[in-house]
């Protein structure tokens, strides 16, 4: 009974200009371990569930890349959009699906593009997960320690109330707080990030739907009579075009009152951003993280992550807390505190050129 859905239609836009829309990150091999992101994500959850159990949401112009990086998957595990609608449009697709072949199913919905150093801990806590949300219909979602008041997260304040031991009662969730709020969170000591990383029954994610977000619930309750059938693509397709673009974090995390969470650890990283690279990367003794190294010579100047493959020189001079990244011919040069914002940069770029 145990499912999985990777949510692989995202743009990675503030790991631009490494990640592009034509080519996302988590089809990218970022950290040069010799396989993509979403490559290493299907192959755990090999490991919790049957591979017919598990299903890729992305948007049909990657649905190529899916297949050529993960051929054992077959057509009808590749689920497709149209359009970009932010991640709630994406769960109800496969949640709702999921369901119509096995109302009892309980499933575990993740992101492609992370990184999961201690995958023996990381299956556990899942299986952990799925055993927990089959006997309690409830909403389970993982909780990491947070180490920075990183604005890019969701914040879960949980409550000493528990099912089965570990798994606690979630008492608020904020969806990427502003830098005073969040520097509030880490310093109360009872708030987690989230993974991103959820897990459900089949019923009880239907049925927070139809609460919380019904008109996306009638869309795709509606589409039941299609899914696995010829006419599911064409059906969905012609749906995503109602949708709401919203993610599941504020359309059902923040709002749902059956939510608890499993505080977490198993080496995890988002690797949403130049800080989560730059945390993982090797420093030298005044914190500059350079890759590769050969090429940068670097003059009173701390702190700062530089990334610039190729042949070029690159010299610093009395910089600090700089993100130097150099890809696909462009050129990021962006204090590390303001790395939010380059979310924003890109959607101006992509209109300019
Ligand atoms: N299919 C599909 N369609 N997938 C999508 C879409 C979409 O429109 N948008 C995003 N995704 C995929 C991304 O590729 C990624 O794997 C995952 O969904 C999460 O989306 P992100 O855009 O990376 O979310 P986020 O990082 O801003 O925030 C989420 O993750 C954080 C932890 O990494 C939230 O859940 C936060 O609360 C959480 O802290
Ligand atoms: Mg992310």
């Amino acid at each position: 009974n145990y499912y999985a859905i990777i949510m692989a239609g995202g743009i990675g836009s503030r790991f631009w200009p490494i990640s592009r829309t034509s080519y996302p990150k988590q089809f990218i091999d970022i950290l040069g371990t010799g396989k993509t992101l979403i490559q290493n994500t299907y192959e755990r959850f090999l490991k919790v569930c049957p591979a017919e159990n598990i299903f890729v949401v992305t948007n049909e112009n990657y649905a190529q890349l899916v297949k050529e990086q993960i051929p054992g998957m077959a057509d009808n595990q590749i689920l497709t959009e149209p359009v970009m609608r932010n991640t709630a449009p994406c769960v109800a697709y496969g949640c709702f699906k999921i369901e119509s072949l096995n109302p009892d199913a309980a499933i575990v919905v993740a992101p492609s593009d992370h990184l999961i150093l201690d995958e023996a801990a990381f299956v556990a806590t899942i299986q952990k997960s799925l055993e927990t949300a089959s006997a309690n219909k409830c909403l389970i979602t993982l909780g990491i320690k947070p180490s920075r008041p990183d604005t890019g997260y969701g914040y879960i304040q949980f409550t000493e109330q528990t099912i089965g031991e570990d798994f606690h009662k979630v008492k608020t969730f904020t969806e990427k707080p502003n830098t005073e709020l969040a520097k509030t969170f880490i310093q109360s000591g009872d708030f987690l990030w989230n993974a991103g990383i959820f897990v459900w029954s089949a019923g009880a994610i239907v049925q927070a739907f139809g609460s919380y977000l019904p008109d996306m619930y009638e869309i795709f309750a509606e589409a039941r009579s299609v899914y696995n059938t010829a006419d599911e693509k064409k059906h969905v397709h012609n749906a995503y075009q109602q949708c709401t673009n919203i993610s599941i974090d504020y359309g059902i995390m923040e709002k749902a009152d059956n939510v608890y969470v499993l505080p977490s650890e198993f080496g995890w990283s988002d690797l949403g951003t130049w800080a989560s690279i730059y945390e993982l990367s090797e420093k030298d003794y005044v914190g500059n993280a350079v890759i590769p190294a050969d090429k940068v010579i670097m003059y009173d100047s701390s702190n700062c992550m530089v990334n610039v493959p190729g042949e070029k020189l690159v010299i610093l001079q009395g910089l600090h807390d700089y993100i130097v990244v150099e890809s696909n011919n462009s050129l990021l040069i962006c204090p590390r505190d303001q790395e939010q914002n380059i979310k924003q940069v890109v959607a101006d770029v992509k209109q300019k050129f």
